[in-house]
């Protein structure tokens, strides 16, 4: 959405947050959302931060989830199982509007979550999970490596697959206004639904 003047969640935190959510919603099922792009950042086994660019597959405003997809044979998967704390950044630059959502991480392998998730998965998505040897494995030649050949949808890569299920706690809003910038953060504790609303200084 463009606005001409000033929009309407400028200056109200709920409207904020609701526009936040609203491009979360749309991040997930439009591929051409710059935010259906994502940036998650986790920690190292030795304590230094990282973070990559994943796929966002799957949002649910209510309780706050996010989901992507990975290779349990990834960094990203070894280092979620020590430390499930995550942050995951999105920017959307004709919105001018970052978000920065931090939260927990659970791991779906084998269970229904994961089982669903792989049922939805393209046959291109799901090759990728079938690659030999292991995703950041060192190897002598550029192509060095395999993929299952061909457009039929295989299970070969079912056993490597993992569903990422993230819950945030907290989402901090920017949004770059040419009147000037508005910054806010929402947070959730364990039992409230309504988030704290709070004004920061951009
Ligand atoms: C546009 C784009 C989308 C990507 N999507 C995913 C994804 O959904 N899941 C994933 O594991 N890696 C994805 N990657 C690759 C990761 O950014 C990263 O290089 C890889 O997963 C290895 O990360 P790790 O060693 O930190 O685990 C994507 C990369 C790009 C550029």
């Amino acid at each position: 959405m463009r606005f001409e003047a000033v929009p309407p969640f400028a200056d109200d935190l709920a409207a904020s947050l609701a526009y936040a959510l609203a491009l979360l919603g749309k991040a997930a099922s439009d591929r051409r959302s710059s935010m259906h792009t994502p940036s998650v950042a986790t920690l190292a086994l030795d304590g230094r931060p990282r973070n990559r660019i994943v796929v966002l597959r799957y949002f649910e405003a209510q309780s706050r989830s996010l989901r992507f997809h990975t290779d349990i044979r990834s960094d990203k998967f070894e280092e979620l199982g020590r430390d499930e704390r995550v942050s995951m950044l999105f920017y959307d630059p004709a919105e001018k509007i970052q978000l920065r959502v931090e939260g927990i991480a659970e791991r779906h392998v084998a269970d229904p979550i994961a089982d669903e998730a792989w049922a939805s998965s393209q046959p291109m998505s799901r090759h990728c999970y079938a690659t030999m040897p292991a995703p950041g494995s060192v190897i002598d030649a550029a192509r060095a490596f395999t993929l299952p050949k061909g457009r039929e949808l295989t299970d070969e890569g079912r056993p490597q697959f993992s569903a990422i299920a993230v819950t945030f706690n907290r989402l901090e809003w920017l949004w770059l206004g040419s009147d000037g910038h508005r910054r806010a953060v929402f947070s959730w504790g364990k039992a409230n639904i309504n988030p704290e609303m709070r004004w920061l200084v951009p």
